[in-house]
């Protein structure tokens, strides 16, 4: 008998699929790209990738971890030892999303602390760019900013000291404190937020719907690759997660709750962040499309400037603001991580405490990059390629590879069914079979596009060969390196359990 680890409670697994899912993607990517890509509209293209790709392929991702039971290479090595190469990819891709991921979360719990009697001042841009990142010009690194490394230092241990102790007894354990605490900030946040003058004005200007955007390829483009970030799809993620779940455990349910769970929050983040635009707009007597701003800006720079305009209490919103950011962020550091963990543990034979060592190690070393006075624009680039030509590039390759040459979608299914309630039907297969791949097709065509009329950022071209081609094409690179060495004990032969259709009787 296997003797692997496994979440204590299904509570515990769901727990940790959101906790992996609502991150820094939902909070400061979801409001922002929902405005710029329609407002109202978006919500159309949203929910049609949200239902024909981020559910079905949760569902496919969660049947294969539970089916095959290892981490992401193990199971698709499983799968077809062609496959093992994915599995290599998207984790990664997950190591190299940990090396700045763990930096903007290093910049929330900076922020948390200067909350506190806000301490950013009146010209909160001027703080955020020169004051605390001490940027330099794009390109170059400078030297190590103190603050972002006394931060830096503290969010890996954290999260490593979790890891160390394991599936259940630390995943589920940080998952368990982190999660409830950051709903209850978050629904703080909302209330505090929808009850400021001009919220209502943000709110109109978020759902107002404009309907020429559905027609707009970009805009559809923009809603899968919303939903994969914030489903953490094509991390290797819930694959990892899923094999760590008990033989009888439900799937199908499993996914559409994590799904609706993530949407919520994301929907509520869109809430609370515009009501509070909406709120800044009145303030400065100026329109809500002028203060609108996505990403780092609108967390680190936006969002001080809402808190300086409040009239009162202003700090404990700011601090509550900025701590739900480093738990939304904690909890998918973690999963991110545990990718590599995992993965190293299984193909190199080694103790769980020496692969969170090493593997964790390596990340938090080269995270110090992204500490540097350069590290934003080093950040966002890496950002920009890795999401485009890692996680949807190899989620293309995982739908195609499953569905049209492994073939394997009829046997998914019926290992989904075989344990849950919820059954699935021929809509599924042609989501994954068809849908998913044809949409991601056309997106990377769009993007390939796009990276070819102009540099992305507008910055060097030789600084987004080496930092944007390089660590994606470095990461399917890599990947397929690791398939060479082989695995110990033969871990690849193994045979689905023939007990699937038994399971149906259970
Ligand atoms: N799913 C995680 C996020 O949204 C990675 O940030």
């Amino acid at each position: 008998m296997e003797n692997r680890s496994q979440w204590g409670t299904r509570l515990g697994f769901l727990l940790a699929a959101m906790g992996s899912a609502i991150g820094l993607g939902n909070i400061w990517r979801f409001p922002a790209t929902a405005y710029e890509n329609g407002g109202g509209a978006f919500f159309i293209p949203y929910l049609f990738a949200l239902l024909t790709a981020g559910i079905p392929l949760l569902v496919m991702e969660y049947t294969i971890g539970h089916k095959y039971r290892g981490s992401a290479p193990k199971s698709y090595g499983r799968l077809s030892k062609g496959l093992e190469w994915v599995g290599w990819w998207q984790v990664l891709v997950s190591f190299v999303i940990s090396t700045y991921y763990a930096v903007i979360i290093a910049w929330a719990l900076m922020f948390a602390y200067f909350s506190i009697g806000t301490q950013w001042g009146d010209d909160t841009q001027t703080f955020f760019l020169s004051d605390f990142l001490q940027m330099t010009d794009a390109g170059a690194f400078g030297s190590l900013v103190p603050n972002i490394l006394i931060a830096l230092i503290i969010v890996w241990v954290i999260v490593l000291a979790f890891l160390f102790r394991g599936v259940k007894k630390g995943i589920e354990v940080a998952n368990k404190i982190f999660i409830p605490t950051l709903f209850v900030l978050f629904i703080f946040i909302v209330i505090r937020a929808i009850t400021l003058d001009g919220a209502a004005e943000g709110l109109n200007t978020f759902f107002e719907p404009r309907w020429d955007q559905i027609f707009n390829g970009q805009v559809w483009v923009a809603a899968y690759g919303q939903i994969f970030f914030s489903l953490s799809i094509a991390f290797a993620i819930m694959i990892t997660y899923s094999s760590y779940l008990p033989k009888k455990s439900d799937i199908t349910n499993n996914a559409f709750i994590t799904g609706f769970a993530n949407s919520s929050f994301e929907l509520l983040a869109g809430i609370g962040v515009f009501a509070a635009l909406g709120f800044m707009a009145q303030a400065q007597g100026v329109g809500v499309t002028d203060v609108v701003q996505g990403g780092v800006m609108l967390a680190f720079v936006v969002f001080p400037q809402i808190i300086n305009e409040m009239p009162f209490l202003s700090d404990v919103f700011g601090l509550l603001f900025f701590v739900s950011l480093v738990l939304a962020g904690l909890s998918s550091l973690i999963s991110i991580t545990e990718t590599y963990v995992a993965g190293v543990q299984e193909k190199f034979n080694v103790s769980r405490t020496t692969s969170v060592a090493v593997g964790g190690g390596l990340a938090a070393l080269i995270s110090l990059m992204f500490a540097t006075q350069g590290g934003l624009v080093a950040l966002d680039t890496v950002d920009h390629f890795i999401n485009n030509y890692g996680v949807a590039l190899s989620g293309l390759f995982e739908v195609v590879a499953i569905a049209w040459f492994a073939k394997s979608l009829r046997d998914f299914q019926n290992h989904a069914d075989s344990v849950s309630d919820i059954k699935l039907g021929t809509w599924w297969r042609i989501c994954l079979g068809v849908i998913t791949p044809v949409v991601l097709g056309y997106m990377m065509i769009q993007n390939l596009k796009a990276e070819v009329t102009a540099a992305y950022g507008g910055y060097p071209i030789e600084f987004l060969f080496n930092f944007g081609w390089l660590v994606a094409i470095g990461a399917m690179m890599i990947g397929a390196l690791l398939t060479i060495k082989k695995w110990p004990n033969n871990d690849l032969e193994f045979k689905a359990e023939a007990s699937e259709n038994k399971e149906v009787a259970q």
